[in-house]
């Protein structure tokens, strides 16, 4: 995890796009995979932090199976990461220290799950969606005082694989392998 911090830090100094994303992969309620991009909001030793909306389909997927594999790609440095593991619930206070710097018009859309439908539901159109908002403005008119919705929350996807696959290698790719086992992380190379 140390390794993905720093990788992660040196992608952010090189102003890689992708240096703050993840690709998030749940199993839906049928079986099949289900892939989104989420925002990674820090990586510690023992786990990635993303928000999510309680009210979405990814939270019900997380709460069911407690499993998940995420993925970060480093283009400008070459790296993969696939991560696996299983969720735990984040402390409320990052969420709220967060809620303070995300714009106005997205914290909009957090309420609208709440008061109006929740994310991911189907749309009789576009306009709905955009006099929903509006409703919201008109609900939370002080873009500085806007409360957080009960439904915003963070999840420690707590990593027990690591695979990390290094595109830049010399004579060849490099791909390893870390478990965590009984606390220690066990270390196994891969053919790439
Ligand atoms: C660049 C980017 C960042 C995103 N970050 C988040 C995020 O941090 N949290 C989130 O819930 N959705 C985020 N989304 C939206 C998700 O990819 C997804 O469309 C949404 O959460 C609904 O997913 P679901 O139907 O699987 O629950 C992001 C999308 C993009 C393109």
């Amino acid at each position: 995890m140390a390794l993905l911090a720093a990788d992660r830090e040196r992608a952010k100094a090189d102003r890689d796009p992708l240096a703050n994303l993840c690709v998030l992969a749940t199993v839906d309620g049928e079986g099949a995979p289900a892939l989104r991009t989420l925002v990674v909001r820090g990586v510690d030793a023992r786990a990635v932090q993303v928000f999510i909306n309680r009210n979405s389909p990814k939270w019900a997927e997380l709460r069911a199976s407690g499993r998940f594999e995420l993925l970060c790609y480093y283009p400008g440095l070459g790296l993969q990461y696939r991560l696996r593991g299983r969720v735990a619930d984040h402390d409320l206070d990052a969420v709220r220290a967060s809620w303070v710097r995300k714009p106005y018009r997205t914290k909009l859309v957090d309420w609208y799950y709440e008061h109006e439908r929740p994310q991911s539901a189907p749309l009789e159109s576009r306009e709905a969606l955009v006099a929903g908002h509006r409703r919201m403005q008109e609900r939370y008119p002080d873009p500085e005082s806007v409360p957080v919705p009960d439904g915003v929350r963070g999840l420690d996807l707590v990593v027990e694989r690591v695979e990390r696959l290094d595109l830049n290698a010399l004579p060849v790719h490099e791909r390893r392998a870390f478990s965590r086992v009984d606390g220690a992380w066990e270390e196994v190379a891969l053919v790439p």
